[in-house]
Parts: structure tokens; sequence; C-alpha cells
């Protein structure tokens, strides 16, 4: 479906609940006809919770010394992929901060061995590493790379990913990189950071169309109160600053499926911390196609703390399985087998 910038904005704004539900009803309409009814699992890997970056939201950055830092060891990520296999789910997700204690051969190895043992797709979401790196986890055998944008909006980006060099390539620019290695490329925004307005996140809903993304991820900000941006205020004139409530994360969501109708949307923790009860189930019925159930070890998971009040931090492996495959069940869903790669086309009418 086409939607002119003006389209988005006024659905962004809309606070009708017949016409919202509208929009939702579409959304997954559109959702069913393009990836159909299974809800594909993404086992998460939360790898290492260093951090060189400073993003001025995130509660990994460097600057952050009251959290107790992890890399968990080659050992322990390889029996992780194995219990996502043994819990059914076909991808797993390799996710840290930028760490450069992951060497690009460590890293390797790990795919290479998940890749030979197993039949999941790996994605890798390792922050803005170097074209070789990039290069050679590809050849190593990885199949998908998540890079957030986080906004479209130039001056916004500035204002809080402070830079590592000078030279570097911007997020949009290493995502075509990405996508040139032969990866299945991924990026989304937050929604409801400080000074970002309806103009801007419009604007984003338009990008990923325009990048075509193949996977597309966004949820709400939550401030963390040990990061610099929970201080900042918007300087937006009234009614132009977006809100980071659950409502308006539901209408990014049914709007990204309705202008990339064949994407994979997760249905977000981030989105799941907000309203622990029911927003994935909501996210799933308002245009998400998949959830990324936590695999990372109990002893882990507290510190992998990019905002507060994140959704199963107390949880191991096998509840959070038990935990969204009941959820998916009761919303009438199916649950995905294989990889859940990216679909071309309408698969059912
Ligand atoms: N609130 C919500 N999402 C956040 N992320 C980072 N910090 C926050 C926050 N405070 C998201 C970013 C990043 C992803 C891994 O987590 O979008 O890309
Ligand atoms: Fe982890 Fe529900 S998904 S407990």
């Amino acid at each position: 479906m086409s939607f002119t910038k003006q389209e988005i904005i006024d659905w962004l704004k809309e606070e009708d609940s017949n016409q919202l539900e509208q929009l939702w009803h579409m959304a997954d309409a559109v959702r069913k006809q393009y990836v159909g009814d299974d809800v594909h699992l993404r086992g998460l890997i939360e790898v290492s919770n260093y951090c060189v970056r400073q993003c001025t939201y995130c509660g990994l950055r460097f600057d952050r010394n009251n959290l107790q830092r992890y890399r968990m060891t080659r050992e322990e990520v390889i029996e992780c992929a194995h219990e996502a296999v043994s819990f059914g789910y076909g991808t797993v997700v390799l996710q840290a901060g930028e760490d450069y204690g992951i060497k690009a051969d460590w890293l390797g190895e790990i795919i290479r061995e998940i890749k030979a043992a197993t039949p999941l797709a790996v994605t890798l979401s390792m922050g803005e590493r170097s074209l070789d790196e990039l290069r050679q986890w590809r050849q190593d055998g990885a199949d998908r790379y998540l890079l957030r944008f986080e906004t479209s909006d130039p001056e916004l980006y500035a204002s809080i990913h402070p830079p590592l060099t000078k030279d570097h390539l911007s997020r949009i620019e290493l995502l075509l990189k990405l996508r040139e290695f032969g990866y299945e490329i991924g990026s989304g925004v937050m929604i409801g950071l400080p000074d970002q307005s309806y103009d801007i996140l419009a604007n984003d809903i338009l990008l990923f169309r325009q990048l075509d993304l193949d996977m597309i991820g966004v949820g709400p900000y939550i401030p963390n109160d040990d990061t610099p941006l929970a201080s900042v205020e918007t300087a937006l004139p009234q009614g132009q600053q977006v809100p980071n409530t659950e409502l308006m994360v539901y209408k990014v969501i049914a709007l990204t499926r309705l202008v990339c109708p064949e994407a994979n949307i997760p249905s977000t923790t981030a989105l799941a911390s907000l309203n622990k009860a029911a927003g994935r189930e909501n996210g799933l019925n308002r245009g998400a196609n998949i959830v990324m159930p936590n695999v990372t070890p109990q002893k882990y998971r507290e510190f992998y703390e990019i905002y507060p009040a994140k959704v199963c931090i107390n949880e191991a492996a096998a509840d959070c399985r038990y935990c969204i495959q009941g959820r998916i069940r009761n919303i009438d869903r199916g649950i995905g087998s294989g990889p859940g790669s990216r679909q071309n086309g309408v698969i059912a009418t």
C-alpha cells in the first residue's frame, strides 16, 4: 500500500478508536496475506554487554560505570544455539554492544560451528563493525544483520550518537554494504525520542520502504536514568513531539506492515516491557509476525540492561519458550518452523 507522508502523519496523530480499529484490521489482513499466520521465533543470545560507544539513550554505553560487564564464552554461545534448536527455533540472533573484545575470528568460528552443526539461520547484531569484519562474517555463514538507523533525521541522529571516528560510514550506508555482501538486512527506530517529531517519524517509515528492508524492528524509547538522554526534554513546539507510548508503537507497527508488506516485523521486547500482559500479542495482532525469545543464560540477563524494567530478566530460556509459545497459541497463530527468511510476494489471498 502506498501512503503519502501526510497520510502517515495523519494516522500517527489519529486518536479515534474506530479509525484505529480499522488501521489494526488493515495491517492484520496485509500481514496474513504476505507473511501468513505463522509466527517465527528467533532465539536472542546477548553475547556481550561491553560497548565502546556513547549513544546517549543506551544503558550499555561506555561511560556507564555502574553496570557489571560480561562476555559469554564460545562454549556458552554454542550451547545456547543448541538449546534454541531443541526449542524448535529456526534462527539465533547474536547480539552485543560494539565490543572489540569480540574479535572477527572468534565470532567467525562460532558462526561456522553453528552453521555446520545446526540448521539455524544466524543473525548478527554487533553494531558498526568494519567492512572487512562484516564481509568475513558473511563468508563464515551469517545470514542476516540487524542495525537500526534509530532515526532518519541527521541532526537528531548526530545529537544522540557521538561518532567513534571522523570518517565513518553512516548506518544507512552500512546497511547498503551489508546487503551488497549478501546479508538480509534489518533496521528500525525508537519511538518517542525527545525531539522526534511526527514529520521525522513519517520519514523513518518512508525510509523503511525506500531501503526495502527485510526486517524492521521498532519499539518505544524507554528512558534509562543512568544515561544522559533521560534528562533531556523536547524542544519541539506543543503537539509536534511523538509520545513514547504503547499506542504510538502499535500505530508504527501497523503502518510499517502496510508500507512494507513483505518484511519480517518483530513484536519487540521493548514493547512487551511497556505492557507485560499483552504487548507482544497486540503487536502480533497489529502487523508483526516475529518474536525474539531470549535464550541468554539466566546469570547474564540482568546485565544486558539497555533500558529499565526489561521483561524476562529473571527467566530461564525454557521459561520464555513456554511463555511465548503459549501466548502465540492463545491468539490462534501458528509457530513457524525453519529459518523464516523474507518472503517475496503474496502467499495467501
Ligand atoms: N529504550 C528503548 N530502546 C533502546 N535501544 C537502546 N536504548 C534504548 C532505550 N533506552 C534500542 C536501540 C538499539 C536496540 C538494540 O535497542 O534501538 O538499536
Ligand atoms: Fe520470557 Fe515470557 S517471554 S517469560
